[in-house]
């Protein structure tokens, strides 16, 4: 689709998923433990790639053991690692994250000591091969002359901001950006109550850009050329897994939906589908799939303790869904005596008194219970549980 060139952070992220974030001068056990890349335009460019677009990344790297990693992975990303400044001084840029696993929130600390891009090197990019220019706001000095020279160099490319916190002398970029992106650590920094606010007063500082200020479970407001302040709410979301790179996503959804010609409203909605869809999972990977995760497959009232539901899943088999103590159980729809559909020869009969199902085809009986056969030609083996979960509205989902 298009090619797109973003300048910024690559950082290597340490994941610990806790009960509840540690208080100060206290310690907490972590539940588990994952490395992931990490960064705010490393992990737009990955989802903005996930979308179709060609994407590459101006970053620094150190040349640690880390560096490596963080190299190979953005390379598996698919990302174009041509503008990559390399520094002897400074270690590879690290995170350590604490992420709830109640409610998906994430804290993070960061640790940095390597330099940023610098302008020199950013100088030498062709950088009327891109089709879009997309900006981190940090590295303010050196962000000034860069965006000097697109400005200079760029007639048709569209050239988006980032501005995620304050920072000194950030406001002095505002009038060299098409797209301003703010994220609500900088409105609430800045001593604004909501987007509406925020966006009305940056309009004076940027009279010719686009704005948009995400505000998490407050949703997002936008300002089109000329137009007033509008506002979009956040998607419900039950439950929220994992909000790291949430504002990440956004900012790709919305780069993608420009670049392709969307109204500002419309990529606004799309961003804010995106990034509703990101915080249902873990991490950016497959972020697309996440739609089919989206879809019910079944209502709580639609099933009984005294008959076997069984759902076709699009090209992935089908299961089965029971009722068993008022709670939804899911297995897959195969015995595993001889792997083939409990349905098979005739539907899937139900003993709601032994609280048993029976394979059609060679009589085998599963306790809904927990899928063991108890009796029957695969006796002691198991039926695949699947993992599901329900919402308030009794909507089932797969996980
Ligand atoms: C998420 C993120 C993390 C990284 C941190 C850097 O937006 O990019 O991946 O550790 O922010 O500030």
């Amino acid at each position: 689709m298009a090619k797109i060139l973003a300048v910024g952070n690559a950082v290597l992220d340490t994941i610990l998923t806790v009960e509840s974030h540690p208080k100060e001068d206290h310690e907490v056990r972590a539940l588990s433990r994952h490395h992931q890349l990490g960064g705010n335009v490393n992990n737009t460019l990955y989802v903005l790639k996930q979308l179709g677009h060609e994407t590459a990344i101006c970053t620094t790297a150190a040349t640690d053991a880390q560096a490596k990693q963080l190299l190979n992975g953005m390379q598996a990303r698919g990302l174009d690692c041509t503008h990559i400044q390399k520094f002897i001084q400074g270690s590879t840029p690290h995170s350590i994250v604490t992420l709830n696993a109640h409610n998906g929130s994430r804290t993070i600390v960061h640790f940095r000591d390597l330099p940023e891009v610098s302008f020199e090197f950013f100088a030498k990019i062709e950088i009327e091969n891109y089709e879009w220019l997309h900006f981190e706001g940090r590295n303010i000095e050196n962000l000034q002359g860069m965006l000097a020279i697109c400005k200079t160099f760029l007639d048709q490319q569209p050239i988006s901001l980032e501005i995620e916190k304050p920072r000194e002398n950030i406001e002095s970029l505002f009038h060299q950006a098409n797209l301003l992106i703010f994220s609500h650590h900088y409105a609430t920094a800045k001593g604004f109550q909501d987007g509406a606010a925020l966006l009305n007063e940056m309009s004076k500082l940027a009279p010719n850009s686009q704005l948009v200020c995400t505000w998490g479970a407050k949703g997002v407001w936008y300002k089109a050329f000329n137009a007033p302040v509008e506002h979009l709410a956040a998607i419900p979301v039950h439950p929220v897994i994992d909000t790291l790179g949430a504002g990440d996503t956004f900012n790709a959804g919305l780069i993608d939906q420009l670049v392709r010609g969307a109204k500002l409203s419309e990529a606004c909605a799309f961003a804010n589908t995106l990034a509703a869809q990101k915080i249902q999972q873990q991490g950016l990977d497959a972020i697309l799939s996440q739609k089919t995760r989206n879809q019910p497959i079944a209502n709580l009232k639609q099933l009984s303790k005294a008959k076997a539901t069984v759902i076709e899943l699009n090209n992935r088999g089908s299961l089965i869904l029971i009722l068993h103590n008022e709670e939804a159980k899911a297995y897959e729809n195969n015995c595993p005596h001889q792997n083939v559909p409990l349905n098979e020869a005739y539907k899937i009969d139900v003993n709601p008194f032994e609280n048993t199902l029976k394979c059609s085809v060679h009589d085998a009986f599963f306790r809904i219970e927990d899928g063991e056969c108890i009796e029957g030609p695969c006796w002691g083996e198991h039926l695949t549980p699947v993992k599901i979960r329900v919402d308030d509205q009794g909507n089932i989902y797969l996980l």
